[in-house]
């Protein structure tokens, strides 16, 4: 049975183009609007949740097997092919015939201690070291796929070495290094280490932590490791009782660990912060004795006294609302003190992409996805901003407020003169028409505003999905 036979109409994370699609195709010549530019060449790949069997369950969003949807730039040419990343969760359902783990809404499986939540690898996918890692937000085994065919080459599991990855692991490009986190339930709470560009474990050290937390991303410097540990915890009253519920502690500050690269657990350095919960990183670097943090997080409203509305954190998460700030945190390595300030307030953006090549060096422009103001309604991702982060001023553009933008790519230029010389590539929902495309966006200056210079029309839907990553054709060769 599949799963487009299902009355899933009602339910909204199975609907529209939520609906996962049941084909692995791969499309050539298909039909573009403008011109493709024959110095955008590379890889844009993009993770996300399509169920693979009729959930028998109470389906959350992310409970889908992951996904990958890539489109392969040659010289003017196009091409896009899918292929669901084969866990060892989704072959084990394949060979039962039928679905065998239940989902977040759900009490988990006991009867598996060993992955009560099915690891769906449906989050980030990154390249290291030649292939593509698809990997899962709340840590699991990696899976490694390649990069033209998208065959699922096996667990990355680094010879044993690993385990359990989260999916915002990062890629240094310069070194060839993957840095890693993972987080847990049960101690160790947090792991952090590198793999090496032969694919060998360098190092793992355990940070050490009061208890479970909920980290999503960390930063990376040319040095320097930032490690996440916000007030936004697993509530340990619940956990004691045998249940998960997700606690903002308002009276606790933002923790980052800032740790050299191949640091012990000893030399991680502490600095505390507003109490805020924040997703995805912009970037960080150095600058003189401090670390520069730059990222998204949530919005904190105040009650009358000034302190901060937990609760009204707590409802905008666990409905998967968006409220989100453009922010800076600086912490200075030699008098152990943060400052942190607002970059921009006024719109609300997320899911912040940049040249991966001044990821850990200081850039100047990030590109995120817009959302309405609020955001408290059912998704909408409805266009594309370009920043400008030493001012926080910023370029958009929206083909309109249903439209429905991904995480956006950037992929530099053949022979690149500038950070913001290069296009920005995403799938985008267009309602008018019914159908997925792939707009191209030329990032140069103001350009953006200009909307799509190119628009290749998909023969069918991609439905809407998580985190994406450009890979350029240069780094490709040098992988060979
Ligand atoms: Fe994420």
């Amino acid at each position: 049975m599949q799963i487009n036979d299902l009355p899933v109409h009602d339910i909204p994370a199975l609907s529209g183009n939520n609906a996962p699609v049941q084909q692995e195709d791969t499309f050539e010549n298909m039909t573009v609007m403008g011109q493709v530019p024959t110095d955008l060449n590379g890889l844009y790949v993009r993770n996300g949740p399509n169920a693979y069997y009729p959930p028998e369950w109470r389906y959350h969003a992310y409970d889908g097997d992951g996904m990958l949807h890539a489109v392969r730039f040659q010289n003017g040419r196009v091409s896009y092919r899918n292929r669901w990343v084969q866990t060892s969760a989704l072959q084990q359902e394949q060979s039962a015939g039928h679905s065998l783990w239940k989902g977040l809404k759900e009490p988990w499986n006991k009867d598996r201690p060993d992955e009560p939540l099915k690891n769906t690898a449906n989050t980030d996918v990154k390249y290291h070291a030649g292939r593509l890692i698809s990997m899962w937000y709340r840590s699991g085994m990696p899976y490694a796929v390649d990069p033209e065919t998208l065959e699922t080459l096996g667990q990355a599991d680094h010879e044993g070495a690993l385990s359990r990855i989260s999916a915002h692991s990062r890629p240094d490009e310069h070194t060839g290094e993957l840095l890693f986190f993972d987080y847990d339930l049960k101690p160790p709470y947090m792991t952090y280490g590198v793999i090496g560009p032969d694919r060998q474990l360098r190092h793992k050290i355990e940070v050490p932590l009061g208890g479970p937390s909920l980290p999503h991303d960390m930063a990376v410097t040319e040095h320097y490791t930032i490690l996440h540990d916000f007030p936004l915890k697993p509530d340990p009253e619940a956990l004691a009782a045998g249940r998960y519920k997700v606690r903002f502690f308002e009276d606790q500050p933002s923790r980052f660990g800032v740790v050299p690269r191949y640091g012990q657990a000893n030399e991680i350095r502490w600095f505390t912060a507003k109490p805020t919960y924040m997703l995805h990183v912009v970037n960080a670097w150095e600058d003189g004795d401090e670390v520069v943090m730059l990222g998204t997080p949530y919005r904190m409203h105040h009650d009358d006294q000034g302190r901060p509305d937990a609760r009204r954190l707590e409802r905008t998460i666990h409905l998967r609302q968006r409220d989100f700030l453009l922010y800076e945190w600086r912490f200075n390595l030699k008098t152990g003190q943060t400052h942190e300030r607002v970059i921009d307030d006024v719109l609300n953006t997320e899911f912040p992409v940049i040249n991966s090549l001044y990821q850990g060096r200081k850039n100047q422009f990030s590109y995120h996805v817009l959302f309405p103001q609020g955001g408290r309604e059912e998704p909408r991702f409805p266009g594309l901003v370009k920043y400008d982060l030493e001012t926080g001023g910023y370029i958009a553009f929206s083909a309109g407020p249903q439209y429905f933008y991904n995480e956006p790519g950037f992929a530099p230029r053949d022979n690149p003169q500038s950070e913001d010389d290069g296009y920005l590539v995403s799938f985008v929902w267009n309602p008018k028409d019914q159908r997925s495309e792939i707009q191209i966006f030329d990032c140069k200056d103001a350009r953006l505003a200009q909307g799509p210079v190119a628009r290749v029309l998909l023969p069918r839907r991609v439905p809407h999905g998580f985190h994406a990553t450009f890979v350029s054709q240069q780094t490709m060769d040098r992988w060979k």
